[in-house]
């Protein structure tokens, strides 16, 4: 029944859309959905690259038989072990018994592991290939690009990169497939989410990859989400680039926790400080209100942030150390800090910020604000002061290579 969509005359889209999940990890809020994208290449062998969710499985499978019409398949080619991914390989397995699932080592550990799939496997090694017929693969393990196992599969003949989570984003496809085919406005800031809060801490392994990907031609990008990638490959690499070395933009992300205000009127007046310093972009966050991921994507994306928090029960705010641990945990590089709090009977907001920022190891502002009580003028003056430092210091900012070129 399914008439999947052809990326090349053998090259089949048969990956599916989630609408119904509402957090990607339990995490992540999917506000536009999510596609799980798998692809089939048809030759005189048959290969499957990645398969989807497993809440998907069934449409899945009718999607491929649908264009094998009869005949078998030969590989499973698996770039990477996450579920989201590879939730379908038992089903596949009992489908086609015959098939070889092909990965590198780390891989079929975990094809046992996760699944106690056992039968036909290939394992191969970096750069390594298998000929399809017409068609020709090569492996290029690119490890923590995500996980361990993780690699890219490219296509020689037609030069199609099949390369896991790089270069995905959140958002489903609605209809098309292809960029080209598309207006892909919507999946821009998604993709900066996607990788900022999934792939965030292996900038590194992203540059060796990239780096490793460089003397291949591409004709086509076939992630495992979001579209497929021809108009703008260069754009997309590019977005991959800048955030995996850690590049910022001239801006300040001002992210606050306060129960009863008196830490929120502080925020609002460290932002005059920093708007009046001559930022232009200057993004307030409210702890409590806005998700995680979206402070996340944030803070990858401008060069300043300033924490402020009350003190609460002799330690951060809750919300607040709960960023901080998003943070440290994705080991953020080239940024600049400021902080302020504000407290009651004893303080411990500041002081927990300011390990913090020795932990991250960025630049702080030599000022910071910690107020007893109700906001009052030397300390409002002493706000607009911090907004005013951290932005000459972001304005000022050469980051250190490797992590900026
Ligand atoms: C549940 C709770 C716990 C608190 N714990 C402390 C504390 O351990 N030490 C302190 O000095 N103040 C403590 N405070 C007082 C707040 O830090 C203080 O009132 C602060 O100004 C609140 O800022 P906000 O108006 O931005 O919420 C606590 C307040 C609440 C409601
Ligand atoms: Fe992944
Ligand atoms: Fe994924």
């Amino acid at each position: 029944m399914f008439q999947n969509q052809e990326i090349t005359k053998d090259v089949f889209y048969v990956g599916v859309n989630d609408r119904q999940k509402h957090k990607f990890e339990n995490m992540l809020p999917l506000p536009q959905g999510v596609s799980y994208n798998s692809y089939l290449i048809v030759d005189e062998k048959t290969a499957l690259v990645d398969t989807v969710d497993i809440a998907m499985g069934d449409i899945f499978i009718e999607k491929i038989q649908s264009q094998l019409q009869g005949r078998t398949l030969d590989y499973l080619i698996i770039n990477h072990m996450e579920p989201d991914h590879s939730g379908s390989l038992k089903l596949l397995r009992k489908y086609y018994p015959e098939m070889q699932i092909v990965g590198n080592s780390k891989t079929l550990d975990m094809v046992y592991g996760f699944y106690e799939v056992t039968g036909k496997t290939l394992e191969i090694k970096d750069e390594d290939t298998l000929v399809l017929g017409k068609h020709k693969l090569q492996f290029h393990l690119t490890p923590m690009v995500h996980w361990p196992e993780t690699m890219m599969t490219y296509e020689i003949t037609e030069q199609i990169l099949f390369s896991g989570d790089a270069f995905g984003c959140f958002g489903t496809l609605d209809g098309a497939v292809v960029d080209e085919n598309m207006n892909v406005d919507k999946y821009w800031d998604e993709m900066t989410r996607y990788y900022a809060n999934i792939v965030g801490k292996y900038g590194s392994a992203v540059q060796k990859a990239l780096k490793k990907l460089t003397p291949l031609d591409i004709n086509y990008i076939c992630s495992t989400h979001g579209p497929v990638w021809k108009e703008y490959i260069t754009k997309v690499v590019d977005v991959y680039d800048q955030l995996s070395r850690y590049e910022t933009n001239e801006g300040v992300v001002i992210v606050y926790g306060s129960m009863y205000g008196n830490t929120e009127l502080m925020a609002e007046t460290v932002a005059q400080g920093v708007a009046q310093a001559g930022i232009k972009d200057v993004i307030i966050h409210n702890v409590s209100k806005s998700d995680p991921s979206v402070i996340i994507q944030d803070i990858f994306k401008y060069r300043g942030l300033i924490v402020g928090s009350p003190t609460y029960c002799n330690e951060l705010y809750p919300e607040v150390e709960s960023l901080l641990s998003k943070i440290e945990i994705r080991g953020i590089k080239n940024h600049i800090f400021g902080c302020f709090g504000s407290y009651t009977w004893a303080s411990a907001a500041v002081k927990r910020l300011t390990t913090f920022v020795e932990t991250m190891k960025w630049t702080s502002a030599e000022i910071m604000v910690d107020e007893k009580q109700g906001l009052k003028k030397d300390n409002y003056q002493a706000c607009l002061e911090l907004g005013s430092q951290v932005a000459a210091l972001v304005k000022s900012f050469k980051c250190d290579p490797p992590h900026c070129v």
